[in-house]
């Protein structure tokens, strides 16, 4: 999996940000850099800018960023290694097969294989007396076995020993079940079977390869699924459950729910356009393969708090692209499963009725805003209409606002144009805003420093990731952020860039402001904002955010032990990366 420093040195120098983008986007100069539409959303002003000098893209308008490799990823569809190749080819190198290479991609293929052979066992141990219990239990729950059979759903055994062995047998090592987190190893390094007593979901993409699973247990006892850690082959903010299926049966529709079970029971019913994610919340690469297969979704999520909190979240993240959106809302608090379940024959008929009785995302969000107001006191009125305006004044499409203006001035018999007047006035104060900010970050493009680049990831993986993690974690979890800057001192950060942000959290949390992407941009660099955009993108929301934070601090202070207090107010990057690297050549 890994391309040397030294190729991709070769590769940066052969090829050119500005050209490679050039052939998607029509760049025109504008400062130092180069200023196009937006090829990932529906872009009326050029909002996306390509600085040649730094190699990054990023948009302001949705926020993508990266650089090369990770446009020609996005655009073509491609994982890392494919994208690689693929600008490679167009430079007219080939791409060095070193020994570490052949041996990541030979893992891939073994772990492949490990899922599919596991995928045919748990499907031939629901058949037997040992899994009678499951496949009652999903009869129970009203699958026919041809849905079982084409969602390849299994069973895995009580013992911890049952898929190893089998596995074991069939010539996989215990390191490689490991690695495919098939099995867990034991203190003595012993491999046991990593799911036990579960109902198996596979988890299949669009090559139809077997890149992990889910285990739901049969009982109360918590956790109720279990899924597939991230493995080399398995990423869960990269795909979407059923997908597979979805994609034939689009037909520039999807429909995005919370749960495996939903998915199943709405293709058993005909909705075979049904995806979910994999356990977490959308993330902004699953977004992107959605608006690759439809120009609309609909977002089904549970009618609870958690639901409508993703729901906004799901809107915030698939908008910006220039999708459509309806939200339907299944009614009673149930989930799309449990409501077709709970009328009987009728369940299929009257889910398509909540389909097409479903309302834009911006019906959705006025609804919700309008429950915060008593619109019979004028003043409440007034408020009401202000942040009404507002949000209209945030879409894009002309017509579509007009629409809505027509629908508000009826609803709430105020004079049409009054209603117009206010939501333009707004859209031009957030145009101003907008182009305010781009100016800011192209001239700041000219003198950002680029420390963070130079040997990013080099160093302590486990540290690296867990400030990511920590970082994104609070960004997407403000309400434990408190707890976080009482326990861990910015110094415990060894890298600047994480620092800067986490001392930037503190002090805005200090004066009670927000902190998303942003509001906080206008303190960061051009890249910097596109590196961070990345790290919220590669970070979906956590399920146990309290526990994820003393996690990570519990790390860096583990890592930070290692030096003496004085080393870390005074250690630059270098000496951090240094020491980090002295003690891992340590343990080895
Ligand atoms: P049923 O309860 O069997 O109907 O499943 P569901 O698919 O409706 O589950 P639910 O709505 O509770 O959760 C939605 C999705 O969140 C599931 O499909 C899982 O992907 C994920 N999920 C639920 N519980 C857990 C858990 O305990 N751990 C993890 N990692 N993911 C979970
Ligand atoms: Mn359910």
């Amino acid at each position: 999996m890994d391309i040397s420093e030294d190729f991709k040195q070769e590769l940066k120098r052969r090829i050119n940000i500005a050209d490679v983008i050039g052939e998607y986007v029509t760049l025109k100069k504008s400062g130092r850099g180069l200023m196009g539409k937006c090829p990932f959303h529906g872009d009326d002003t050029p909002s996306f800018s390509v600085s040649p000098e730094l190699n990054v893209y990023h948009c302001f308008g949705c926020g993508a960023s990266g650089d090369t490799i990770r446009f020609v990823e996005e655009m073509e569809h491609l994982d890392y290694i494919e994208a690689v190749r693929w600008l490679a080819q167009k430079a007219g190198i080939t791409v060095p097969e070193n020994n570490e290479d052949k041996n990541a991609h030979r893992l891939r293929q073994r772990i492949y294989e490990a899922n599919r052979e596991a995928a045919r066992f748990y499907v031939q141990q629901l058949y037997t007396p040992e899994g009678k219990e499951a496949l009652d239990y999903l009869t129970g729950r009203q699958l026919l076995p041809k849905t079982m059979t084409h969602f390849g759903l299994g069973y895995s055994p009580k013992s911890r020993f049952a898929l190893t062995n089998y596995l074991m047998g069939k010539g996989f090592s215990g390191t490689e079940l490991i690695q495919a987190n098939l099995a867990n190893a034991s203190q003595s390094g012993r491999p046991y079977d990593r799911f036990s007593d579960r109902i198996m979901f596979p988890i299949i993409d669009l090559q139809r390869r077997v890149l992990g699973f889910g285990g739901r247990i049969m009982s109360d006892i918590k956790p109720k699924y279990l899924n597939t850690a991230e493995t080399p082959v398995f990423n869960k903010s990269r795909n979407l459950y059923a997908l597979q299926f979805a994609k034939n049966k689009a037909d520039g529709q999807l429909i995005l729910v919370e749960g495996y079970m939903d998915v199943i029971a709405l293709h058993q019913a005909g909705f075979e356009n049904a995806v979910a994610t994999l356990g977490t919340a959308l993330t902004q690469e699953q977004a992107l393969i959605i608006k690759h297969y439809c120009h609309e979704v609909v977002i089904c999520y549970d009618a609870d708090e958690a639901g409508q909190r993703a729901t906004a979240r799901a809107i915030s993240i698939l908008r910006p692209l220039g999708l459509a959106i309806r939200i339907v809302t299944v009614p009673n608090g149930k989930d799309p499963d449990e409501f077709m379940k709970s009328h009987g024959e009728q369940g299929p008929a009257r889910f398509r009725m909540l389909l097409e009785k479903s309302g834009s995302d911006i019906d959705y969000r006025l609804h919700k805003l309008k429950a915060n107001y008593q619109l019979d006191i004028t003043q409440q009125r007034v408020d009401f209409l202000t942040e009404a305006c507002q949000m209209l004044a945030t879409i894009d499409n002309s017509i579509e606002k007009d629409i809505y203006i027509s629908q508000l001035a009826e609803e709430l018999s105020v004079d049409k144009n009054a209603i117009r007047q206010r939501v333009e006035q707004y859209t031009k104060m957030q145009q101003r805003q907008t182009a305010k900010k781009q100016q800011r970050a192209i001239q700041r493009n000219l003198t950002a420093p680029q420390d963070w680049s130079r040997s990013d990831g080099a160093f302590n993986l486990r540290i690296a990731s867990t400030e990511d993690a920590l970082i994104a974690l609070l960004m997407g979890h403000p309400d434990i952020a408190v707890t976080v800057f009482e326990r861990l001192k910015p110094a415990l950060f060894p890298t600047s860039f994480h620092r800067t942000i986490y001392r930037i959290l503190q002090e805005r949390a200090a004066n009670g402001y927000d902190f998303t992407l942003m509001d906080i941009s206008d303190s960061l660099s051009d890249e910097e904002t596109g590196r961070l955009a990345k790290i919220l993108a590669t970070h979906p929301p956590e399920e146990h955010p309290q526990e994820a934070a003393k996690d990570y601090i519990e790390i860096l202070q583990e890592e930070a032990d290692k030096l003496t207090p004085q080393q870390i107010a005074e250690a630059d990057d270098d000496t951090m990366r240094e020491q980090m690297r002295k003690l891992l050549n340590k343990k080895q």
